[in-house]
């Protein structure tokens, strides 16, 4: 990534040895970044700082992409870049394919897990989060040039299906007719029972026996669970957008062979112990174990999600696992990836990251839950979101809503200002690219030329092009660093942009090469904004 801005902080650590830790001026007149490095160095060195700032300048080499650096106050260092290098970067952004973003050099297979809800239960708000987080991940991995594998990690096995069955064949129900919701249903009938009586839960367990032991009636009836769920999954995926399919299935259950495997693995090499009846892992983490196997001889999830490493890092030939998952799942992971890494199922050059993220909220701050009491589910929210918008709309509200403030913050679900087509949201972004290709496609109904931004006179469009210069360096810093918020920031940033250039400098009543270069940069600010909502899993709307 050869971006303007890492250029010239390449260039400038040269010079002075440390990180010149570039910031955009919060004035015009102190040019397009201020760097104190000047400032850092000369106390180091106990020096004079404007002398610093004096040699750092001299020996920059700067002259090809900046006009000449000037020297501020006790010595921070002003940087303007030239107008004919802010159009360079939008006409290579106008001729390529990618909306000027290059390929990772160094690309790697990232297994993300995302989505994962589990089998006879609607997705909750937390399944929802993951989902739209683990595919602006997807996405965004993608895009430059990374190998990305989803695995959605459904909840299809344990002991809850010895009850449902159970349940089930109580019942004589016809699986098959059940949608999701009647699932559930079935799933609270089952659990009452198994509390109400003792015979029950004794038949449930011995279902879970055969379960296990692959007997027929029992796996086709689980199977039908599963086929029901998948298809309310399936179902709310296709209303989401996102780019998850069956491909992407990686079940708990497809662990199940495995585990044993594991915990012997483990138990042989003298990494687990018994505790308490139990196979138990002691890490540096805690006091608390991971238990690998319980002391009825049951595997959980701690073993699936060891199975399902080993899994992704020797057969995936994964180089970066990415968990997607709530908060309160901290600690298993911590525990999980501290287990994996003792074992030597995740090697030291295998990164391991969970992604928490926090609550959806209702819009009075409180915890968000339908008027009957029910988990909210997303037909819910699209719902109320859509009384006031049409369904894409809608859609670009939540999920923006969902990736614009850091992930682990808690946010609350505010249907009417999420909607606004003002102020910081989804649909200002789509507002913003519709209005874009509004003025271009008049510009093409008028048969008026656009080629290259040969002209960038104006303060306006300046800032303009020097925002589009830093799109390719905000993807991979969303990548490097798993925070969606940074792309919405910078789109923001880049919209509000265009609108004070839209208000200052006249495009289709302009003249000859002006008019051409401002078009140019229209094209170029759509083209970004496109890819840019692209990436965050919004649809990018031609007219609003
Ligand atoms: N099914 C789990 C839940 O609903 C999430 C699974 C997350 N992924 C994992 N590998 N543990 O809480």
């Amino acid at each position: 990534m050869s971006s303007l801005t890492a250029i010239i902080s390449a260039r400038l650590e040269a010079v002075a040895g440390i990180d010149p830790e570039l910031r955009p001026s919060t004035k015009p007149q102190f040019g397009h970044y201020q760097t104190n490095v000047a400032l850092r160095l000369a106390k180091a060195e106990g020096a004079q700082p404007r002398a610093v700032a004096e040699r750092v300048v001299r020996q920059a080499e700067l002259d090809e992409y900046c006009e000449p650096l000037e020297i501020a106050g006790p010595g921070f260092i002003n940087i303007r870049i030239k107008a004919g290098a802010l159009a360079q970067v939008a006409n290579r952004l106008l001729a390529g394919e990618n909306a000027g973003l290059d390929p990772d050099p160094s690309p790697k297979r990232v297994v993300i897990d995302y989505s994962s809800p589990n089998v006879a239960k609607q997705m909750h708000v937390g399944h929802l989060r993951s989902t739209i987080i683990g595919d602006c991940f997807t996405r965004v991995l993608r895009a430059i040039g990374h190998t990305v594998i989803p695995q959605n990690h459904i909840g299809d096995w344990g002991r809850q299906f010895g009850m449902l069955v159970e349940q089930i064949i109580a019942e004589g129900l016809d699986v098959a007719a059940l949608d999701l919701a009647e699932a559930e249903a079935l799933y609270k009938r089952a659990n009452q029972h198994l509390n109400d009586s003792a015979e029950f839960a004794e038949q449930a367990r011995q279902r879970v026996v055969a379960l296990q032991a692959g007997d027929g009636q029992t796996r086709a009836i689980w199977q039908q669970l599963i086929d029901v769920s998948l298809a309310g999954f399936n179902a709310t995926y296709q209303r989401m957008g996102v780019l998850l399919s069956d491909a992407d299935l990686a079940g708990e259950s497809s662990y199940n062979e495995d585990l044993a495997v594991v915990a012997d693995d483990l138990e042989s090499r003298g990494i687990a112990v018994t505790d308490g009846g139990a196979l138990v892992v002691f890490t540096a983490n805690s006091d608390t174990p991971a238990i690998i196997r319980n002391s009825q001889g049951g595997f959980g999830y701690t073993c699936t999600d060891l199975a399902a490493i080993r899994h992704r890092v020797g057969d995936l030939a994964a180089n970066r696992l990415i968990y997607v998952v709530g908060a309160p799942q901290a600690f298993h992971f911590e525990q999980v990836f501290a287990v994996a890494r003792i074992a030597g199922y995740l090697p030291a050059d295998v990164a391991a990251e969970h992604v928490g993220f926090g609550q959806v909220l209702g819009a009075d701050g409180k915890k968000f839950s339908t008027r009957e009491g029910t988990a909210v589910t997303l037909n819910s929210l699209l719902d109320e979101a859509g009384l006031h918008a049409a369904p894409e709309v809608a859609l670009a509200a939540i999920k923006y809503a969902d990736l614009s403030s850091g992930l682990q913050k808690d946010y609350a679900f505010d249907a009417e200002r999420m909607v606004a087509t003002t102020g910081d949201t989804g649909p200002y972004l789509q507002y913003a690219h519709a209005r874009i290709d509004g003025i271009l496609r008049r510009a093409a109904a008028d048969q008026l030329e656009y080629g290259e931004v040969t002209r960038l006179d104006e303060a306006a469009e300046q800032n303009v092009a020097l925002l589009l210069s830093r799109f390719s360096q905000t993807v991979y810093q969303v990548a490097e660093t798993l925070q969606p918020h940074r792309l919405c920031g910078y789109l923001y940033e880049l919209a509000q942009a265009f609108s004070v250039f839209y208000e200052h400098c006249p495009v289709l009543r302009s003249e000859g090469e002006i008019r051409a270069s401002r078009l140019a940069l229209c094209r170029a600010t759509q083209l970004v904004l496109a890819k840019g909502l692209y990436l965050l899993g919004i649809e990018a709307l031609t007219k609003m």
